[in-house]
């Protein structure tokens, strides 16, 4: 998507042929940096501490991570100990292991001289693949969208509520959640997109306003607890939002605060949207609420807030109490029950095993190796 006018991925292979680029997300919206991942070291780093996030961005550096490995040593012992250090980096995102899994069955089939190459060929499809997945989904949603226009005033807005970053910047391009809507923008319709902040690492005050405002997007950004009232009030049309792992059952896990909106929603009549890439269901979880592990992050994300002060200079500032204890839970799973659909590349499907597993086959049979 555009960055000041110039189109930019969230990951990239430079042009030296093997090392990777990628946009350094802790430091945005204040600077652009962009980061050179020269080892696998390098990425499993990149992803442990949110240089890079979100569920398919993940999965996506994870194979470029395996790459990377494999021009360093190409051995057996070195596909399992990339893949060891990759998979531990964080636990939610299925994408995570998907990628992995990808990769490795790749490798393992090959002689030691051929893997680095087929690393970064099956890396790049990998990213590829995501892009194909994105497109579908904005073309699914934005009919959704698009019905919502129709029953409007010629000009008036559809608004939209969005949670976190479900952006091009939580994916290789284009996003999940943010698929239709940038497809409907581009098509021609009004939109305005609610976006909660998503505290504590702000990923939707400081990604998602971000991305939206590059594109030309109309947005506002909204403290978290700010969702029910506005749709109380009729003043949210539909909410999408992405996702980390859908299980078998429906049930979808996404960043904390998702279960919150879901419930407002529901008790609103507000249709609630999860945009689901078909790497991201994991039918080896019957139940999201009871298995579905929970990342539990540090407490400085709690703690402190970063951003720039009137002078231009980035400080850190603590906002609690010396002493007070803190949990920081990274994600929570919102019930099948109160989703109105599930946006995929292959259609928008009810929230169900049924839906999912007629519409994925492929999925069931790779959760069973
Ligand atoms: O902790 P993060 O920033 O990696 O969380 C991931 C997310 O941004 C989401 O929860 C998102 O909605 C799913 S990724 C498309």
């Amino acid at each position: 998507m555009r960055v000041d006018g110039k189109h930019f991925r969230s990951i990239w292979l430079e042009p030296d042929g093997w090392t990777v680029g990628a946009i350094d997300q802790r430091k945005l919206p204040h600077e652009f940096v962009i980061a050179q991942l020269a080892t696998v070291e390098a990425a499993a780093d990149a992803i442990r501490t949110m240089l890079v996030r979100g569920a398919p961005l993940i999965g996506a550096t994870a194979a470029y991570g395996m790459a990377l490995a494999m021009r360093a040593h190409a051995s057996d012992a070195a596909i399992d100990r990339a893949y060891k250090l990759l998979i531990a980096t964080r636990p939610t995102a299925i994408n995570l292991k998907w990628a992995l899994d990808e990769m490795r069955a790749v490798l393992q089939a090959l002689p030691p001289s051929a893997r680095a190459a087929a690393a970064y060929a099956r890396a790049a499809d990998i990213s590829e693949q995501d892009i194909d997945i994105n497109q579908g989904i904005a073309r699914c949603g934005a009919a959704l969208i698009e019905a919502i226009a129709a029953r409007k005033q010629p000009g008036e807005p559809v608004n939209v509520l969005t949670h976190c970053n479900a952006g091009w910047l939580a994916t290789v391009d284009w996003g999940t959640a943010t698929a239709p809507i940038y497809l409907a923008y581009d098509r021609g319709h009004a939109i305005h997109v609610w976006v909660d902040e998503t505290r504590p690492r702000n990923q939707g005050a400081s990604l998602t306003a971000w991305e939206l405002g590059h594109h030309g997007v109309a947005h506002t950004i909204i403290a978290d607890n700010t969702g029910g009232h506005l749709m109380q009030h009729g003043m949210v049309d539909l909410a999408i939002v992405g996702t980390d792992r859908v299980a078998a059952n429906g049930d979808v896990c996404n960043k904390i605060g998702t279960y919150l909106k879901a419930l407002a929603a529901h008790d609103n009549n507000v249709p609630f949207y999860v945009a689901l890439p078909s790497p991201t269901i994991d039918f080896s979880v019957a139940d999201g609420v009871s298995q579905i592990p929970i990342e539990q992050r540090g407490a400085e994300e709690v703690t402190d807030m970063t951003g720039r002060t009137a002078d231009g200079r980035i400080e850190t500032v603590r906002i609690v109490p010396d002493g007070s204890p803190v949990a920081n839970y990274g994600f929570d799973v919102t019930p099948a029950r109160l989703v109105t659909g599930l946006i995929t590349e292959r259609g928008v499907l009810n929230a169900n095993r049924d839906a999912l597993s007629a519409a994925f086959p492929e999925r069931i049979a790779a959760a069973a190796e």
